[in-house]
Parts: structure tokens; sequence; C-alpha cells
């Protein structure tokens, strides 16, 4: 982090710009300030083993390399940090977590393929007295029931994903019944563009996005609501064809932001104008989709902090690396973005990256 003072005024800002703020990352963040300085000596021999579902997806990259960079600037040096990407492959990740065990890693920061194989690494790292730290892909209740009750150190990193559903609800529903119904029949046809199957975050987005329609009046007609799997390419595919198939669709709610940009790219490519023609929202506030918000090409984005997410990953994997408990769930804000606070967004996120270019080499099974 360039330093301290930018993640305060990130939080701070966009706390005054917008409807929440970062609560549960201002904590850590100042309890973390007090111990930073005696770190940089001490955990230049740490190892630390990261696995990554899949490191070709663009908000996890972001995520991973802001986590590499702030490991860096609290001491860790770069050839102590071995990131895995896990090819969506749950037997490729069980592999690469064995590896970095052997490797004699002394914490484990893991972004799960899926919740089934969650229980397994876990029994791998507490077998072997490693800490874990899971990130952005929650495990399941019971999972976490059993760090609790057997006091593991284990803990979950992320965001609850119905806030970021509710937040892209909001940001179409303030558009008006007027706006959105384009043909004026009374209701809202619609094309839902999901992450993955049995995600968390999928799960919620797709419910809490519609549900915060519905709840707000809008009679929601569903065209079409298929797997995008996450992925730019995917999602455009699936736009063209449902509007080759004469699907015309007022709204696009994409689950997250590499898909909203496919979906516009399906849009302009059949002649129609994104932000006139359709209104499309997604989460993750990629620096891309941010510009599209700007533009009006997007109605909005949901800001999914990879900043205060990682900074809070590393900084649970310090504190059991320094003999302290964490909670078993660290929480935190997702950020409702639109052309009124988009720039700001984007200055903000920016300033508050960390410096570090680390030039980890990511290994690939
Ligand atoms: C979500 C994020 C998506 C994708 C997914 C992977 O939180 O919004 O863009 O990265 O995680 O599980």
């Amino acid at each position: 982090m360039k330093n301290k003072l930018f993640c305060f005024m990130l939080i701070a800002l966009l706390g005054l710009f917008l409807t929440t703020g970062c609560a549960s990352y201002l904590d850590l963040d100042k309890s973390d300030m007090s111990n930073t300085s005696s770190l940089d000596s001490s955990y230049a021999k740490t190892r630390i083993g990261v696995c990554i579902y899949q490191l070709n997806d663009n908000f996890m990259s972001l995520f991973c390399d802001e986590l590499v960079n702030y490991l860096v600037s609290l001491g860790f040096s770069e050839d102590n940090i071995i990131v895995f990407g896990s090819s969506n492959n749950q037997a490729v990740q069980l592999t690469q977590v064995e590896e970095l065990i052997d490797r004699g890693v002394d914490a484990l920061i893991v972004n799960p393929v899926n919740s089934a194989i969650v229980h397994t690494i876990t029994d791998k790292a507490v077998n072997n007295g490693i800490p874990l730290v899971y990130i952005n892909r929650e495990p399941s209740a019971d999972e976490e029931a059993n760090w609790e009750e057997y006091d593991l150190s284990v803990t979950y990193v992320g965001c609850d994903a119905r806030q970021s559903g509710i937040y892209q609800g909001e940001l179409l529903a303030g558009l008006g019944g007027d706006t959105l119904d384009i043909n004026g029949d009374g209701a809202i046809q619609y094309y839902m563009i999901e992450g993955a199957p049995e995600n968390i975050d999928a799960g919620f987005r797709t419910l809490y996005s519609l549900s915060t329609l519905t709840n707000s009046g809008f009679k929601m007609d569903c065209l079409l609501d298929e797997v995008g799997n996450w992925d730019k390419a995917t999602s455009k595919l699936i736009t063209a064809k449902g509007i080759s198939q004469n699907l015309i669709p007022e709204v696009i709610i994409c689950n997250n932001d590499a898909m909203a940009l496919g979906a516009i790219d399906a849009v302009k490519e059949a002649g129609l104008t994104p932000g006139r023609d359709v209104y499309i929202v997604g989460v993750d506030a990629l620096p891309e989709a941010i510009e599209e918000v700007k533009n009006g090409t997007m109605v909005g984005t949901v800001f999914n902090d990879y900043i205060g997410q990682s900074h809070n990953a590393a900084d649970a994997a310090l504190r059991y690396l320094n003999g302290e408990e964490n909670e078993h769930y660290i929480g935190c804000e997702y950020v409702k973005v639109s052309s009124s606070n988009a720039q700001q967004v984007l200055e903000l996120i920016q300033s508050s990256d960390t410096d570090e270019d680390a030039n980890v080499e990511y290994k690939q099974p």
C-alpha cells in the first residue's frame, strides 16, 4: 500500500459518496498499523503458499496481484510466495496443496475450486500444523462450524454476496419503470447471466438482484438465464445467441463485470446501444467496467473490495503466524458504483493499490 492513509481515505470518501463503508477493513487496518514495522525483517524467510481457483479469472487475478504485492510490502520475499493457479480443477488444486505442504510453507491462502474439496484441504493443513486462510469462495456453514468447535487455525475472508445482488437491483430500480420498460408492456424483459453452478456468489447475486427489483414493484420477465462461468467471451456468446433468437432484453443482469463487458460487446455488435436500448449491470468494479459506467454504457457495478480482502487475508495469516487468533469469518462491505461516483471510486482504488510490482512467477500446472 502506498500508505495506510490512502486506505483510510478510500474508505472515508466512499462512505461519504455512497451508502456504505468498510468497517471490518478499517478495524483490521488500524490494528495492523501498530505491528507492521516489526514484520519487515521477521517475515523475509517465511513461506506462503497461495492457490487461486483460476488465474485467468479477471477479478481473482487483480486480487492475487494485490495479495502478493501487499505481502512483499510487509517484508515477505518474492521467492517465498508460491502462487499456483488451479485451472478450475479440484484434483489439480489438491495436488498443489500437497506440494505446497511438502515444500514446507508456513501458511496457506486458498481460493477453493469448489466447496466439496474444502474439507480435505482443511484436513491436510491442520494435520500438518499449517494455518489456513480461505478467500473469495465461502466454505459451507458445517465446515466453518468445525473450525470453531475444534479451535482450528482456519478462517475465511470474503464479502456477503447478498449485498452485491441487492445493490445491482437498486442500481436498476433507481432508473425507474418508465426508463427500464422500453417497450412499455408493463414488464421488464431481462437476461440473467450467472457466474458458475453451485457458487454462493452467483446464487446470491442472482436471487437478490431479482428480488430487489420485484420487491420494488417491477414485474420481471426472464428471457434467458444461463451460466457464463464468470467469463467475458462466454457471456458474449450467450447474449449474441439470445438476441439472434429475437429475445430482446431491456435489462441484462450479470453476476460479474467480465460477463457484463461481454454482454456489452454482443449488444453493440447486434446494432443496439447499451445504456439506451438495454440496461446492463455487473459486479467487481474492474477498471474497464468503471469506464463503461462513466460513459453510460453500463448502469452501474458493485465494488468487490479486492484490496481490503487481500490485505485482510494476509493480515489473518500473519496473526496465525504470530501465534494469535482470528475470527473464523472476516467480512467486508461491497460498494455501489454508479455514474455519479465512478470516477472517484476509480481514483481511490488506484491510489490504494499496493505500489510494488512483485513480479512473482505464477506456477501454472
Ligand atoms: C466473485 C467475483 C467474480 C469471480 C468469482 C470467482 O466474487 O465477483 O468475478 O472472480 O468471485 O469465484
